[in-house]
């Protein structure tokens, strides 16, 4: 069978031997599998029951990032924080294995509801191929009026040594340096190595960007109509300061999130909007 559900988690297995998981809670990626190498960081402190977005895997943020102060939304917004229904099996063949996730705002409790009161209607499709991972979004605005939101893709990688972790595209974009303030800054490095911590938000970023995860492997994060990239690693300090996150685990993970962040993204009443990621080992 190339899926399974159980207890809220729906598998798929590819020919190849490629895995992946997803919870129906976020419709939270918490596992990618490749040549029996685990390639997305969950802690092992991550609440799994339903009573906190999961600490690791690919959350989704919407219909924010951050916090906002016009915005009464818990930070990153409500998406990864509900349960999502499993809409089914897209594609099963021997190139790929895909399933369909959906959220619609009547799925959302009253108290949610009053604070982002548009009608929406999202569609989440996670595709696993060989060697790929396709996450892609398509969100309707089913109001009559535009709405604005921001949406992001943070996803945790599972790395074996943080020290020897580069992110490569990056150079010369803008970012907004949240460890310093939200000043901006220009990248000037060609490889981003992290040795302390790092919370940027890249603006207009190229479309690939490459994770090179140690000597012998490397990711390549590549996005569709999303403009930023976001790297985030909360080192000691921070580590320490977060209940589901255990204090040496920022040793072993890098967050490279794709999303419209740093501007809203706007979307006439009516209208669809299509954006995603493939993660490709290359
Ligand atoms: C990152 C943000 O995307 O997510 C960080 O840039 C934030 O500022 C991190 O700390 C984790 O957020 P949360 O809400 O999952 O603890």
């Amino acid at each position: 069978m190339p899926t399974k559900e159980s207890e809220q988690v729906i598998y798929l297995q590819h020919p190849s031997g490629s895995t992946a998981e997803v919870s129906l809670f976020g419709a939270t990626v918490t596992s990618w599998v490749v040549e029996n190498v685990e390639r997305i960081f969950v802690s092992k402190k991550a609440k799994r029951d339903g009573t906190k977005a999961i600490r690791g895997g690919i959350p989704i943020c919407f219909p924010i990032f951050g916090t906002k102060e016009k915005i009464d939304l818990p930070q990153h917004g409500f998406a990864r924080n509900h349960y999502w229904e499993y809409t089914g099996i897209m594609k099963d063949d021997d190139d790929e294995v895909s399933v369909r996730f959906g959220l619609k705002d009547t799925q959302l409790p009253h108290e949610t509801r009053k604070r982002w009161s548009h009608s929406f209607r999202l569609h989440y499709t996670v595709t696993l191929g060989e060697k790929t991972l396709k996450t892609f979004f398509s969100l309707k605005n089913e109001d009559e009026d535009t709405f604005e939101f921001n949406m992001l893709l943070h996803t945790y990688f599972l790395v074996p040594d943080i020290t020897k972790v580069a992110v490569q595209g990056l150079t010369s974009c803008e970012y907004i340096d949240k460890v310093q303030n939200g000043i901006n800054v220009t990248e000037e490095n060609e490889k981003v190595t992290i040795n302390g911590e790092v919370d940027r938000v890249y603006k207009k970023v190229q479309d690939k960007v490459l994770l090179e995860v140690n000597n012998d492997s490397t990711i390549q994060i590549e996005k569709f109509n999303l403009k930023d990239t976001v790297v985030w690693n909360p080192w000691i300090e921070k580590a320490k300061s977060m209940a589901d996150f255990d204090d040496e685990e920022y040793k072993n993970m890098i967050c490279v999130e794709v999303g419209s962040v740093a501007e809203w993204v706007v979307l006439a009443g009516g209208s669809t909007w299509t954006a995603g990621q493939t993660l490709t080992i290359v």
